[in-house]
């Protein structure tokens, strides 16, 4: 999360239950680094105390009676100018009100039309309140203003009725809040990444496939690295056991010809980088029994053919950064591949830059037991296609991320200096 860490992050607090879910977001954020004020509205107050927003922040939480205070004219302005996002979490359906008409009769009010930074709102109300056309129609006002949202989603009110308008969860308020950050501050803001991510399936059956151990850990972290970098991510993912990054657009797939189409389909000339950090089937099963095999029919043989290499139908007839101009705007975008070996790392990760023709390679040695497939951590080197190379130690696979997403931020802007004159 260290998008978060030295921002200042301003966090209004409004009149409803959803209050409580307040103190985790300002308590995860502070542990991520940032330093958070919180603006309590005196509705808030009734929920939740300032004091609960100071213990979990060390830091001062302000209410309306700072607003009468002899600083008040400087506190609200002071408060705005220094924040790197304003986050309204729960926002109620008259906090709303009063940003969508700029009215100002609170510190939170009155900081909230001072401030220069990005806003995220996540509301919190009733369903019937959020259904209203009076709020929909402020909802609408905020959104076309570039006012960031956060659900509010689908669920059981504390009033017993069903519907929209339940607060989403602190960690889904905190990817939104990434996002956000991300398209202010980040160097990608503006490119579009596609990253595929995961093992694929191939099946053998209706029932059974193969697959390999890749958990996609390092393909999330660097979807993650690049929505915090201001990335437009698309996530071409097999089936994990993970939560994919909030704000990625996701597409799913299971086997290499399903992830081939996709990437087919994403690929084009507004795209700026492909990362294939997925596992890819080298081999599948030549035929698919459409019924499940039986014990009874004995043991079956299963022959394989080779799966499509996704990476060389992409590159065939392409390039490197250090391409003429005239081939690279046939492939205007970074090409980024990996390399698991369990032997001769360097000297296979150098004949795969060849091959497929790729930009850089990220290299790692899957046969050691602390990095790698299915762990948090990676050693990973980086090739590129001159000879040059980047040795790192062993850190966290989004360590890893936002070393590769950096890499891809510094030769797009390369790219681009070279040849901006076409
Ligand atoms: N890759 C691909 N299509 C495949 C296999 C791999 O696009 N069918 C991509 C991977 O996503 C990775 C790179 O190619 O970015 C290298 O993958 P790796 O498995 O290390 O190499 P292979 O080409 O499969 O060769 P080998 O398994 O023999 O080492």
């Amino acid at each position: 999360m260290s998008i978060l860490k030295d921002k200042r992050i301003l966090l209004g607090v409004t009149g409803s239950i959803a209050a409580y879910k307040a103190a985790e977001l300002a308590s995860k954020m502070t542990q991520a680094g940032a330093s958070v004020d919180v603006i309590l509205t005196r509705a808030a107050e009734q929920f939740i105390s300032p004091l609960t927003f100071q213990s979990l922040t060390g830091r001062k939480a302000y209410t309306d009676s700072e607003l009468w205070g002899g600083k008040s004219h400087i506190l609200h302005v002071g408060l705005g100018h220094a924040a790197d996002l304003l986050l309204i979490a729960p926002i109620t359906a008259n906090t709303m009100a009063k940003l969508a008409h700029g009215q100002a009769n609170d510190l939170l009010s009155i900081t909230a039309l001072s401030a220069q930074c990005p806003t995220l709102v996540a509301p919190a109300m009733d369903v019937g309140m959020y259904e209203n056309i009076a709020t929909q129609e402020n909802v609408q006002i905020l959104k076309a203003r570039g006012i960031f949202f956060a659900g509010p989603a689908q669920g059981r009110m504390a009033s017993g009725l069903e519907g929209l308008g339940r607060m989403v969860e602190p960690a889904e308020i905190i990817g939104e809040a990434r996002r956000a950050l991300g398209l202010k501050h980040g160097k990608l803001a503006g490119k579009k990444i596609i990253i595929t991510a995961g093992g694929t399936r191939e099946a053998i059956d209706p029932v059974r496939f193969i697959t390999n151990r890749s958990s996609g850990k390092q393909g999330y972290a660097l979807a993650q690295a690049g929505i915090d970098s201001g990335a437009d991510v698309t996530l071409i993912s097999t089936p994990t056991a993970l939560t994919p990054p909030i704000g990625a657009n996701l597409i799913w797939v299971q086997s290499a010809e399903e992830m081939l189409n996709a990437v087919l389909g994403e690929v084009d000339p507004k795209v700026d980088a492909l990362i294939m950090a997925s596992a890819v089937a080298d081999f599948r099963p030549a035929q698919i029994a459409d019924k499940k095999l039986k014990k009874r029919a004995g043991i079956p043989q299963i022959t394989l053919e080779a799966a499509p290499d996704i990476l060389k139908r992409l590159t065939s007839t392409q390039f490197s950064a250090s391409s003429s101009p005239k081939l690279r705007a046939l492939r205007p975008y970074i090409v980024v591949g990996f390399a698991a070996e369990s032997h001769d790392l360097l000297s296979n990760a150098a004949d795969k830059i060849q091959s497929k023709k790729l930009d850089f390679i990220v290299a790692n040695d899957i046969s050691a037991k602390d990095a790698g497939f299915d762990v948090d951590e990676n050693r990973v080197t980086i090739l590129y296609p001159d000879g040059e190379k980047e040795e790192f130690s062993l850190r966290s696979k989004f360590e890893v991320a936002e070393i590769i997403i950096e890499r891809v931020g510094k030769l797009l802007g390369e790219m681009n200096a070279r040849f901006s004159h076409l």
